[in-house]
């Protein structure tokens, strides 16, 4: 039977990055030996990985004056690297949901934090959007979507201070003006590749401001002079990013995608809306047009174990919520073709003829 992936990540990859990752794992560039066997110094896979980063300057449009690195230690990582190296007395953070609050947890190791605004108390269920952010802050943080709650900042800030995002589960998913940023990070487990490798896109003159001493592994200047290559960098998913970012490239690039993702979300969000069974869980113009999260409508409650039966048995694998919000979870990351979404909405009406 047809399965429709809808896992939050790692995720839908498309079918272009898989076949072709399963072919380097039998043979890589045809030098007779696995992906899974070669020396990271090898010829090959530094062509691999130089592509793979040229190709995320041009698809995000990347000006002079910035680098892209490849880590390990996924995201998480990020929310210590970004202080350790950034923040030299205060900075300004957005707390948006658990990754927000796990980034300020780490901030707070180093210096002090100036959350400017919190959701928390209404279950991350909104983006605040009236807030000051301290002119004196080193930098302001925030996560463009917040993939347990299902909202999302689909535009770049201004603000007069350095600025970071956590993309993990929106990067590549619309064009983004990267001039606006200083450092934006993102895991590769949702749009890019398999876990195990992180991607960086770091301002270089950002770096450099703060007194204290950074262990090697953790100065993002490390990784940038050495190419991504002061270790031994995760191989494989390097490999499947660069798969990825081709299929992203005869895709017509992020703004062809992006009106596709549009147009994605809003079928999924129109049925939610339309479907007597179900509602929304979010403030509708914070909708994430990655991560769509739902519940039954009050009076359906008790049919939630069997809908999501249902959905299975129809093929929908991965929409159970995340526990913190309930209900359903359908990611829709670019991989995702619009056919599976009105697979899950057909599931859905014939759900609803049968109540
Ligand atoms: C927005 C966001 N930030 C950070 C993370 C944590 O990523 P990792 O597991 O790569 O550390 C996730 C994971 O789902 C995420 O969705």
């Amino acid at each position: 039977m047809k399965k429709y992936n809808f896992y939050a990540g790692p995720s839908i990859l498309s079918e272009f990055t898989i076949k072709n990752t399963a072919a380097a794992v039998e043979n890589f560039a045809g030098m007779g030996l696995s992906i899974l066997e070669i020396s990271h110094r090898s010829k090959e896979f530094i062509a691999v990985s130089d592509e793979a980063r040229a190709m995320i300057k041009e698809l995000l449009d990347v000006p002079s004056g910035y680098e892209v690195v490849f880590l390990g230690g996924g995201a998480s990582l990020q929310f210590c690297m970004v202080p350790y190296n950034l923040l030299a007395k205060k900075a300004a953070y957005l707390d948006t949901g658990t990754w927000a609050s796990n980034a300020i947890k780490e901030a707070k190791l180093f210096g002090e934090v100036d959350v400017v605004a919190s959701s928390k108390e209404a279950n991350y269920t909104y983006i605040p959007k009236e807030y000051t952010i301290p002119e004196d802050a080193d930098y302001f943080h925030f996560t463009s979507n917040n993939t347990i709650y299902g909202t999302e900042m689909r535009y770049d800030p201004d603000v007069k201070l350095r600025m970071v995002c956590d993309m993990s589960s929106d990067i590549f998913s619309r064009p983004v003006d990267v001039s606006k940023y200083d450092i934006i990070y993102a895991g590769a487990q949702k749009n890019l590749a398999p876990a195990g490798v992180t991607l960086i896109i770091v301002r270089e003159d950002a770096l450099g401001h703060v007194a204290r001493a950074i262990p090697t592994m953790l100065d993002y200047r490390t990784h940038i002079k050495k190419e991504s290559m002061f270790n031994t960098p995760p191989v494989l998913p390097v490999y499947a990013a660069l798969q990825t970012l081709k299929w992203y490239k005869e895709q017509g690039g992020v703004k062809a995608i992006e009106k596709i993702n549009l147009d994605k979300a809003a079928i999924l969000y129109d049925e939610i809306d339309r479907n007597k069974l179900f509602k929304g869980t979010v403030a509708v113009e914070d909708r994430s047009i990655m991560n769509v999260c739902f519940i039954m409508n009050d009076e359906y409650k008790e049919l939630e174990a069997d809908f999501a039966s249902f959905a299975a048995a129809a093929g929908m694998v991965g929409i159970k919520g995340h526990r913190s919000v309930g209900g359903f979870r359908a990611s829709l990351y670019n991989a995702m073709p619009k056919s599976s979404v009105e697979a899950l909405i057909t599931c859905m009406k014939e759900f609803e003829k049968r109540h």
